[in-house]
């Protein structure tokens, strides 16, 4: 684990004005490091800039596949689903890197709108390279993350805010890599808050949008991600989720009760009782989640304190067949994810 100050960038020398480093990048390719040099950036404008490599096609792929789904003339529902799925698209911009003109794609910053996020990125499924790929990409594939077809999903960066420290903390890349099926859900476990409560309420809402990611796989024959990640984020603020359950939970309806069917009006003693009106047993439980439905429903609809979006798409290709990879990867992530929501819901 090592600490990261956000505050203070590093290498800013070959950035025009007008960009900058993107603080809140956990995986992928870095701006000023690697090979080639060029990683993600943040515009003034708020919009994420990603690099394309003009290196085996990824650029044409990951541009037509944000075009295709952004600009479909053909209003396909299966596709205009999938939009609400990825960060908004809002075409490409050329930026001058060090005398050079790089085309970049301008993306909605997913963590735009929270004031501490804590990021997770996911890369889903047992294969990551191509069909057709070099003997050599595939030996790189494997031994970087050594149990990676195993999980089934590569933990492939992740930045948590720490309160007290007021910091935001990464994970060791050396350490994600070598995660095994019997370690794999302990390390996702460190992405989450000290708060029990608030923990199960994040995990109710990615379990749900991962079910309904999960349902559009189900029906799609369009395209196959390899490669492909699940970016998770949420507000490491506490007092912003503490005010959303105040206003939302307590306030508004009779949805937090105690052991004995009370209703509870303080905040901090409904957290401290989590587990009761989580699940309640005098009411209905979500099939799915398995909280009360009342609260699952405040989540589902009104918290904006989390997001959970589809990206990199600098292998996907279309295909008319089911995407049997990514739809394996989604199950297992879908099982630890239920597993951390029954392990908070129960100390
Ligand atoms: N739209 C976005 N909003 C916020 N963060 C993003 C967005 N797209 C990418 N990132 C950040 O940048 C990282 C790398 O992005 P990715 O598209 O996976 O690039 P690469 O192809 O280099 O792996 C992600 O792990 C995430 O931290
Ligand atoms: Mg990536």
């Amino acid at each position: 684990m090592c600490d990261e100050s956000i505050k203070n960038p590093v290498n800013l020398d070959n950035l025009p004005d007008g960009v900058e480093l993107f603080p809140y990048q956990v995986a992928g390719h870095k701006h000023g490091k690697g090979r080639l040099g060029l990683g993600i950036l943040r515009h003034k404008n708020g919009q994420i800039l990603k690099p394309l490599f003009e290196d085996n096609g990824r650029a044409v792929k990951e541009m037509t596949f944000y075009e295709s789904v952004f600009h479909n003339p053909l209003t396909d529902p299966l596709v205009e689903e999938l939009a609400g799925f990825l960060p908004v698209f809002y075409g490409t911009k050329c930026i001058n890197i060090s005398g050079k003109d790089i085309k970049y794609l301008c993306l909605e910053d997913v963590s735009g709108t929270f004031k501490n996020p804590s990021v997770l990125d996911v890369k889903i499924g047992p294969i990551t390279y191509e069909i057709g790929a070099s003997k050599n990409k595939i030996n790189e594939q494997r031994s970087k993350f050594v149990h990676g077809e195993v999980c089934g999903i590569r933990v492939v960066g992740m930045k948590v805010y720490d309160e007290e420290k007021q910091l935001h903390i990464a994970q060791d890349r050396m350490y994600l890599r070598q995660l095994s099926p019997d370690t794999i859900e302990s390390a996702l476990s460190l992405y989450f808050t000290k708060d029990k409560f608030i923990n199960s309420l994040m995990l109710c809402g990615f379990i749900h949008k991962l079910l309904q990611i999960d349902d559009w796989f189900s029906r799609q024959r369009r395209f196959i991600f390899i490669g492909s990640s699940i970016l998770f984020v949420y507000e490491g603020t506490l007092s912003s989720w503490k005010d959303w359950i105040q206003r939302e939970l307590l306030n508004c309806s009779n949805n937090i009760k105690n052991f004995d069917g009370k209703k509870s009006n303080n905040v901090d003693e409904a957290l401290s009782n989590h587990h009761s009106p989580l699940q309640s047993g005098f009411e209905d439980t979500c099939d799915l989640c398995g909280l009360n439905k009342n609260i699952c429903s405040e989540v589902l609809t009104n918290c904006n304190l989390f997001r959970v979006v589809m990206i990199d798409f600098a292998h996907c290709s279309f295909s008319e067949k089911e995407d049997t990879n990514y739809i394996y990867g989604l199950h297992k992530l879908l099982n630890h994810l239920k597993n951390l929501l029954k392990i908070n819901l129960l100390q």
